[in-house]
């Protein structure tokens, strides 16, 4: 069923666009993914959602339509604090700018900074708060969890003083665009009873590594490795087979052509920040997008 939101929307122009910077997102290479999907489908399912700037591009185009009051896309990830960051601005948007505008309380400097990352709230929208704070003000916009599951990444010496502007212009239309979709927080191969023939299928997941360019991963606490690349050819294969239009995209190694070997290829460059021995850099680096349609 869906949820109404709790509060109002006002009037708003702007088009909804992700909320987060997140590793490995793919603003950057949107017109080559766009090209490629499916003329038409059912619902929209993005598995590893991340900041979802393919969702926002369906969005933003009128690609999404719910069919019979049932939900538009559905949107998942592994990540527990990004999924209720999601829920928070879907229900809560006042909320969650009103807390965000107290700029005493979320200032950009340094102090704040370590001050807001050991803090533990208690409530989603506080929650929300500290995720939205964190990814736009810490290093490089990146998610990295200690041993302990702790958010360890340090201060990025933010250079503008605009999230808290940023933040209220971009909520409203987040939360519109959420009104229809489903949000899951699960494994991505454990949606299956929501997923249906003819629904467009988007999976991002962590890449493989290039053989010598070490990749981020860390998403979460866990790590990822090259058995769950397996795992999620596996299940492309699984959603091909169920009838749904699969969306797949990752480094182009030999792991990953060997796995879509069965499928449609297309090759592209994209710019990234490897680092090496602690050092980031801008690189390119080949990629591959694959589909079985
Ligand atoms: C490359 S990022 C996706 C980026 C996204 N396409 C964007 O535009 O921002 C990969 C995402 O997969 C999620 N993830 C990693 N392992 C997962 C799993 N086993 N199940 C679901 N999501 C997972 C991570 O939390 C991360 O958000």
């Amino acid at each position: 069923m869906i949820r109404r939101t709790k509060t109002p929307f006002p009037y708003t122009d702007i088009v909804a666009a992700p909320f987060i910077r997140w590793v490995g997102g793919k603003r950057k290479v949107i017109d080559i993914i766009s090209a490629l999907y499916p003329l038409k489908f059912n619902k929209y399912v993005e598995l590893f959602v991340g900041g979802g700037a393919v969702f926002y591009n369906l969005n933003a185009f009128g690609k999404l339509k719910s069919i019979n009051s049932r939900p538009k896309a559905l949107l998942n990830d592994i990540n527990k604090e990004l999924i209720e960051a999601y829920w928070v601005i879907k229900h809560y948007p006042k909320e969650i700018i009103d807390l965000l505008k107290d700029k005493d309380r979320f200032s950009i400097y340094e102090s704040t900074y370590y001050k807001i990352r050991a803090w533990n709230p208690t409530t989603p929208i506080e929650r929300c708060a500290r995720f939205i704070y964190l990814n736009r003000t810490g290093h490089r916009s990146m998610y990295r969890l200690d041993m302990n599951g702790d958010y360890n990444v340090p201060w990025g010496a933010p250079k503008y003083r605009k999230i808290f502007n940023y933040v209220e212009n971009k909520i409203y239309p987040i939360s519109i665009a959420l009104q229809e979709v489903q949000l899951l927080n699960r494994e991505f191969d454990a949606c299956e009873e929501y997923i249906e023939m003819g629904d467009f299928i988007y999976m991002d997941p962590p890449s493989d590594a290039h053989s010598n360019k070490p990749v981020f991963n860390n998403y979460t606490i866990d790590g990822y490795n090259i058995i769950d690349q397996e795992r999620v050819a596996n299940y492309f294969i699984q959603l091909s087979n169920k009838g749904c239009f699969v969306m797949t995209s990752n480094h182009d190694t030999p792991l990953i052509r060997s796995l879509y070997a069965d499928y449609f290829m297309y090759e592209f460059i994209s710019r990234t920040m490897i680092n090496y021995n602690g050092i980031a850099r801008a690189t390119f680096v080949g990629d591959l997008l694959i589909t079985n349609y």
